[in-house]
């Protein structure tokens, strides 16, 4: 059972918070490069772990994730002007450069020492994977680039998508690793969505009494969710969690590996970030076609904003006769959506320690088990989990094998293997 002390501490992740500390330690998916086309392009808000930030692209494409408000009387620099390497104020003229550092200071005379006092916070970005990523840690802990195989393979190989929230980060993650719902919430789509229909993985995971394996990673966990195929055989489903909030889901057939993120915007919304991508081929029209109209685990979004259409002011557009035909089990229409409204059904930030847990409920606690442990180490001087990029290196799998098997026996399938494709039924 989780206490009501232990879900305040895992899911707080401001500034000076045990958890916020921990996150800071990591490459943050922050914004996509998309949302900054072009240099001296209009900035964009990003809250971050409850920091508000402005991103923008100078002139010379730098990219740039400062303090969104201007150090002069802390008006939001979103109004500002992206020009000649850096944003102008439009309240008083004070400019910052990509570093945060004020370059102009236009009411003092320009030998004035003053301006050089001036200095917002800035964060370094990367861009990588069609993301920029920042990190907000001490800059003595820069970890190393993230190296997640998702971010590494060429573009045409990868989609990705985000969507707004409305609940704290760890209740979407634990939806991604809660392998057990997909035989009840989204019964409907294996028959129709296009990533799972007519795969054998579809047909076995119709099996609603799931058992759970778990193996620790140097990431996170391993965790083998196996239905039972015959007397000796198990349709496996190996998801990947890695520190301190990805999952990795194993694909159907021949289809991506599709994936998820849940960075903490403050302590109750999250951007919660999808991709699909195949290591070994580029994904193909119909499948960039289904993903861009936002289907099935890609939500639609309203135009110009990364709400979802169907959200809980319109009660996700809920179809009470689908959910009677079983058309959509719960008569809320797509994987994303079906999964957001329950997740955020739950309220802002749930009240773990009213919960009633059981056995397929594991992996959940060892997720959690495992933040708490990462915290309290790295209070204690430890480098956090999964930062090395060897640790990133991981894939997930689906495959029908022994019901009896040795986590050794399929590591190797959970390894990224450049250029092969993922072991998948
Ligand atoms: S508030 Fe920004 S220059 Fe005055
Ligand atoms: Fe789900």
């Amino acid at each position: 059972m989780t206490t009501a002390e232990q879900n305040h501490t895992l899911t707080r992740t401001g500034p000076g918070t045990p958890m916020g500390t921990l996150f800071r330690r990591y490459w943050i998916p922050a914004l996509m490069g998309s949302e900054l086309p072009e240099p001296d392009g209009p900035p964009v808000r990003v809250q971050l772990l409850s920091e508000k930030l402005l991103a923008f692209r100078d002139s010379d494409g730098k990219l740039a994730l400062i303090d969104e408000f201007c150090a002069h009387r802390r008006v939001s620099l979103w109004f500002g002007r992206v020009e000649q390497s850096g944003i102008r104020c439009p309240y008083h003229g004070w400019k910052y450069d990509a570093s945060g550092q004020c370059t102009e200071l236009p009411s003092e005379p320009d030998d004035s020492p003053l301006r050089l006092q001036v200095k917002l916070k800035a964060y370094p970005c990367v861009e990588r994977g069609g993301i920029v990523w920042t990190y907000m840690g001490p800059p003595e802990q820069q970890p190393p680039l993230p190296e997640y195989e998702w971010a590494m393979v060429p573009d045409a190989h990868r989609y990705i998508s985000k969507r707004i929230q409305e609940s704290n980060y760890l209740q979407g993650m634990e939806g991604g690793i809660d392998s057990s719902h997909v035989s009840w919430l989204h019964s409907g789509e294996l028959k129709t969505d296009k990533l799972h229909v007519g795969t054998d993985g579809a047909r076995h995971i119709a099996n609603q009494r799931p058992s759970f394996e778990l193996q620790k990673t140097a990431a996170g966990l391993a965790i083998s969710a196996k239905r039972e195929v015959d007397a000796a055989q198990s349709y496996w489903r190996v998801t990947q969690w890695l520190m301190p909030w990805y999952t990795i889901i194993p694909p159907y057939g021949e289809n991506a590996i599709r994936g998820h993120a849940w960075v903490p915007i403050d302590d109750e919304n999250c951007t919660t970030w999808n991709w699909a991508h195949h290591p070994a081929r580029p994904l193909t029209a119909d499948e960039v076609d289904a993903m861009a109209k936002e289907e099935g685990a890609f939500a639609q979004l309203i135009p110009g904003s990364f709400r979802s259409v169907a959200n809980k002011d319109n009660d996700y557009l809920i179809d009470r006769a689908a959910q009677k035909s079983g058309r959509y089990f719960s008569g809320v229409k797509g994987i994303a959506m079906q999964d957001a409204s329950l997740q955020e059904s739950m309220g802002p930030i749930v009240e773990r320690e009213l919960e009633f847990l059981v056995a397929t409920d594991v992996a959940i606690v060892r997720a959690r088990r495992r933040l708490l442990d990462a915290a309290a180490a790295l209070a204690a001087g430890e480098p956090p989990p999964g930062i090395e990029p060897a640790a990133q290196h991981v894939r997930s799998a689906s495959f029908v094998g022994p019901t009896k098997l040795s986590f050794e026996a399929f590591e190797s399938a959970l390894q990224v293997r450049a250029g092969a494709g993922p072991t998948s039924i």
